[in-house]
C-alpha cells in the first residue's frame, strides 16, 4: 500500500467536490482525453456521482467516478491519474478502494468501457493492460457505440462479498 510509505497520502470521497483539480488531471492526459465536451462532462460528473480522489499532501493525484446502473451493477465512469504520477500505484489504489466501497454496499458487478484493441491507439493499449491485470474480463466489443473510430470494449469484474456478509451468510441455518 502506498500509505505504508509514510507520506501523507489519503483517499477522499465519495462526495468529491474538487472539479478544478479533476480538470487539471484530465487536461494533463491529452492522449486519452482530447474531446472538450467529454472533459467538461467528466469534470462536472466528478462532483455529481460518487467519486474518490487520491490526495498526496494537498494535491489531487487521481480520481475515479462511479455510476450506478442497477443497485448491484455499477460502472467506472471515469478514472484518471495526473500524467506525472502515472505508474506509481495511484490508479490501483483508487480502483481497489472503489471496489471495496461498492462491495460493502452489496454491489456484485463493476464494468468498465474503454477503447477496444480493434483500434490501433497505443495509449489505450496501456489502459486495457491496466484493467486486465486488475482482474477485469473482456465481455463484448461494441463497434459503433462511440462512433466508428472508437470501438468500445466492455470489461466486467465480479466483486468479492465483504467478509462480514460472508460470515453472516455462513451463519444461516441450512434447510
Ligand atoms: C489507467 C490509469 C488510471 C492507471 O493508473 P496508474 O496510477 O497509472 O496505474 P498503477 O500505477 O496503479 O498501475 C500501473 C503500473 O504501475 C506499477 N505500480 C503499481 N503499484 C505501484 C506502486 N505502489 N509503486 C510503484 N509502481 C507501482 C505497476 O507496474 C503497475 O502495472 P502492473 O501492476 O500492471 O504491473 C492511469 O495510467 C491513467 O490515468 N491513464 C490515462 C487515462 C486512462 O486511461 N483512463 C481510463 C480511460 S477508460
Amino acid at each position: 500500500m502506498l500509505q505504508a510509505l509514510g507520506i501523507n497520502m489519503v483517499i477522499v470521497g465519495p462526495n468529491l467536490q474538487k472539479e478544478k483539480d479533476c480538470e487539471t488531471i484530465l487536461r494533463s492526459l491529452p492522449n486519452w482525453f482530447g474531446i472538450e465536451e467529454s472533459i467538461q462532462m467528466y469534470v462536472r460528473d466528478s462532483a455529481l456521482v460518487p467519486s474518490f480522489g487520491f490526495e498526496s499532501g494537498s494535491t489531487l493525484s487521481g480520481f475515479i467516478s462511479l455510476k450506478e446502473h442497477f443497485p448491484r451493477a455499477w460502472e467506472v465512469h471515469c478514472i484518471a491519474v495526473q500524467a506525472t504520477d502515472r505508474n506509481g500505484g495511484v490508479g490501483s489504489e483508487l480502483l481497489n478502494h472503489a471496489e471495496l466501497w461498492l462491495a460493502s454496499k452489496g454491489v456484485r458487478f463493476l464494468q468498465i468501457k474503454t477503447i477496444a484493441d480493434t483500434s490501433a491507439d497505443p495509449f489505450y493499449a496501456e489502459t486495457r493492460e491496466f484493467y486486465l491485470r486488475r482482474g477485469y474480463e473482456p465481455i463484448e466489443v461494441f463497434p459503433e457505440l462511440w462512433g466508428p473510430t472508437n470501438p468500445a470494449l466492455q470489461l466486467v469484474k465480479v466483486l468479492k462479498l465483504p467478509n462480514k456478509r460472508l460470515q453472516s451468510d455462513a451463519a444461516q441455518p441450512r434447510t
